[in-house]
């Protein structure tokens, strides 16, 4: 008899009661409250909300950026609270592709080099580490230039880079913050049909935006407001 895939098999993130709270002074911001969520493989979701609503947050728990206050935060099955530094950034590195809300992209560094530093520490040869650049570059259609610095490159054409260096490790998880913000309608469709089928092909896909057409290509919405999830709309 065929062994059915269970629900927990196609978890690959796992949010568990966790929740943010930052402290700057005397104030304490509760930036998430308690949240449960699960990303599965194949889905495109999409976390919808107005600025200052958690988006970052959230999205920074999923890729183990940041610590939950409470609760945890589980990637693969895996408790990041039992990991040490050196074993959770060996766990981010593998498994996730951050875009973040603003590129960080090294500014000395041509498009290329910028692709190129979540390989480097990871021992491939010089040939594959070119080739798996390239590749990635071309899927973002910028393949002409890998030379560029950032300066030289429009906002849109900055972000299609973080794109590449996000997806260039192959990770399970790619998660991207306001990914077509600067982007018009045409590169919109064209970042948000690469995200969507790389859905398709069994990543775990998270997307923040303000962005309402960005709709359409979601499997799964959840609506963030004061720090909480206040709606879901979609189920795989
Ligand atoms: N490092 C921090 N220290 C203090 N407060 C923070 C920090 N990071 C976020 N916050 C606060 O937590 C709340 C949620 O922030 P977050 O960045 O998650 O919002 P967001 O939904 O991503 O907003 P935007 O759409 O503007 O990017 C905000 O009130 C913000 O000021
Ligand atoms: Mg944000």
């Amino acid at each position: 008899m065929l062994k059915e895939t269970s629900h927990s098999d196609q978890v690959v993130a796992e949010l568990i009661g966790a929740s943010k709270k930052f402290k700057s002074g005397n104030i304490e911001i509760t930036a998430l409250h308690k949240t449960d969520l699960t990303l599965k493989k194949g889905e495109l979701l999409l976390i919808i909300g107005p600025s200052g609503s958690g988006k970052t947050t959230l999205l920074s728990l999923i890729g183990c950026v940041l610590y939950p206050t409470k609760g945890c935060v589980c990637i693969h099955g895996i408790n990041t609270k039992e990991l040490n530094d050196k074993e959770l950034a060996g766990l981010r590195r593998k498994e996730i592709g951050f875009v973040f809300q603003h590129f960080n992209l090294i500014s000395p560094l041509s498009s290329e080099e910028n692709i190129m530093v979540p390989l480097i520490l990871n021992k491939l040869s010089k040939d594959t580490v070119k080739e798996k650049v390239l590749q990635a570059l071309s899927l973002v259609g910028l393949g002409q230039r890998k030379k560029s610095l950032p300066k030289q490159l429009s906002g849109g054409e900055q972000q299609r880079v973080a794109i590449a260096r996000a997806l260039v490790s192959d990770p399970s998880i790619i998660l991207c913050d306001e990914p077509t913000a600067s982007l018009d309608e045409e590169s919109m469709e064209v970042v948000m049909k690469e995200l969507s089928d790389l859905a398709d092909s069994g990543k775990a896909v998270a997307i923040v935006t303000h962005d309402f057409r960005l709709k359409d290509y979601a499997d799964r919405i959840l609506f963030l407001e004061n720090g909480r999830v206040i709606e879901e709309k979609g189920e795989r």
